[in-house]
């Protein structure tokens, strides 16, 4: 039977000092609930029911954003006061049948492989309750699993109430459990919140339960490091530093040639083909697919682009929403806005910017150049300094310019404008819609050149 899930995600987050609701703060280069969620899916629930309180609106409004099927299979559920676990897992249950299975997760412990959490849910079968533990060097912060002399799961006891002997077991609660519906609304309705915080603990279930005779098991995590909940700046930033090494350990087990793998941040899902060189202090965010042989230069920060076969970014360039066919060359100190496609071949050198352009197979742009709107066919050369003006203040308008045309540099071209296909524009040049010059001629505008002899240049010690 498909298991309905409740991610718990209503928590105040006190401890992450912040405005914006801890499930909201990211890794990875996207929100802590996003995983949660994703692992949700993974296991095609009925239901995933998200308990909202703290910050609720901008959680629902996250909770918008999601793609249509996933939307459609989550709700989100106000606990209006933030009473404890309990209460919060308690606010679900109305809208969950009996006989369901239902998977409780934490909104702050993002990583956790969805293939344990499947694995829990199997335990069910067998037992009425399924907790998953880890052991850790430093349990601090987390509720203590508590097991009988036969090793059987009693209780858990969280640390604000526990003894200094129960302090240093090392087994932990991941915050992580499987029970049936039935069991939940037999024992929620039993937990007090006589306890250190005035809270209602749903940790508390699994002492009620025991000692109602009921069939208790606990599942190990098999990596620790993966279920480390989030609840500080602190414990963010090592989460982060966490999963870029593990990323950073996938790519390199792919083949990928990662200069140094603890200088790499990957912001989204990054993939690369055959002999991907990437040299340090890259960020990638988004969407990034990059071809064979592709090498990334020191310093670079590609967002949702495709780079095809044998591209090269030299060090320090910006690629946003691009795609790059085989064999481009771009940078060092490129910036590619939104909305580019660089043909087979094109170089584009430093301190080029271009937007919203395509540019032909071979087509260059070595030096000091802005590239908006343009339409610029193959093996164009655009000088150092071609400037598209596209906006007039008001508008922008299109450049247009044909196939083996030279432009000069230093070029102005005031759009909307077409340069013919083999035009020679000369250096210096202001190009208007007026001027039209045919295909193969050449077009040049340029102030005459005055000689005054004998000119004094004034000095600073003329002044009296
Ligand atoms: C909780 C567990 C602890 C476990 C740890 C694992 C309890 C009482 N304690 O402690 O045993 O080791 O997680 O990371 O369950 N929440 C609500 N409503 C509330 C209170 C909390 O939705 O009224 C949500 C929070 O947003 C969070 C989750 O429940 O996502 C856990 O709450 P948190 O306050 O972070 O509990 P911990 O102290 O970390
Ligand atoms: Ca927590």
């Amino acid at each position: 039977m498909s298991p309905e899930i409740v991610i718990l995600a209503a928590g105040r987050g006190t401890r992450m000092r912040s405005d914006l609701p801890k499930v909201l703060h990211a890794v990875g280069g996207r929100p802590l609930l996003r995983y949660a969620l994703d692992a949700a899916f993974a296991l095609r629930p009925r239901r995933v029911h998200v308990i909202t309180g703290s910050g609720a609106e901008a959680v629902e409004a996250y909770l918008a954003t999601l793609p249509a099927e996933a939307r459609a299979l989550t709700r989100s559920v106000r606990q209006p006061e933030l009473r404890g676990t309990a209460d919060a897992v308690g606010r679900a249950l109305p809208e969950i049948p009996d006989d369901a299975p239902v998977l409780i997760l934490c909104g702050d412990t993002p990583l956790a492989p969805p293939t344990e959490l499947g694995e829990l849910l199997a335990r069910l079968s067998a037992a009425d309750l399924a907790l998953l533990t880890v052991s850790v060097p430093d349990p601090t912060g987390y509720g203590r699993v508590i097991r009988d002399p036969d090793g059987n799961l009693t209780r858990i006891v969280e640390e604000k109430d526990a003894t200094p002997a129960e302090r240093a077991i090392r087994e932990i609660n991941t915050g992580i459990m499987a029970v049936g519906a039935a069991r939940l609304r037999q024992f929620l309705p039993r937990i007090t919140a006589t306890n250190a915080q005035g809270e209602y603990y749903l940790t508390d279930l699994i002492g009620l339960m025991h000692a109602a005779g009921c069939r208790l098991t606990a599942a190990i995590g098999a990596e620790p490091a993966a279920y480390a909940g989030v609840n500080s700046p602190r414990q963010l930033a090592a989460m982060e530093r966490y999963l870029q090494r593990r990323r950073a350990g996938e790519l390199l087990d792919a083949g990928v040639t990662l200069l140094d793998p603890g200088r790499l941040d990957v912001r989204g899902d990054l993939q690369c083909g055959r002999d991907v060189v990437i040299d340090v202090n890259c960020v990638f965010c988004g969407r990034v697919r990059l071809g064979d042989r592709v090498r990334v230069g020191a310093g670079c920060v590609i967002t949702d682009c495709t780079l095809g076969d044998g591209c090269v970014v030299a060090p320090y360039s910006v690629l946003e929403r691009s795609e790059l066919e085989a064999g481009v060359t771009v940078g060092p100190f490129a910036r590619l806005r939104p909305g580019n496609v660089l043909g087979a071949g094109a170089h584009v050198g430093n301190f080029v910017e271009i937007k919203n352009s395509r540019l032909g197979p071979g087509t260059k742009a070595g030096h000091l150049t802005y590239v908006g709107d343009a339409d610029v066919g193959a093996r164009v050369n655009l000088g150092a300094g071609t400037i598209t003006c596209n906006y007039d203040g008001a508008f922008k308008h299109r450049t247009v310019i044909g196939d083996d045309a030279f432009i000069g540099s230093d070029t102005q071209l005031v759009a909307p404008v077409t340069v013919a296909p083999g035009v020679t524009v000369g250096a210096g040049t202001t190009v208007t819609a007026r001027c039209a010059p045919p295909a193969g001629s050449l077009l040049i505008t340029r102030a005459r050149a005055q000689i005054f002899r004998d000119y004094v240049r004034p000095r600073k010690d003329d002044r009296a």
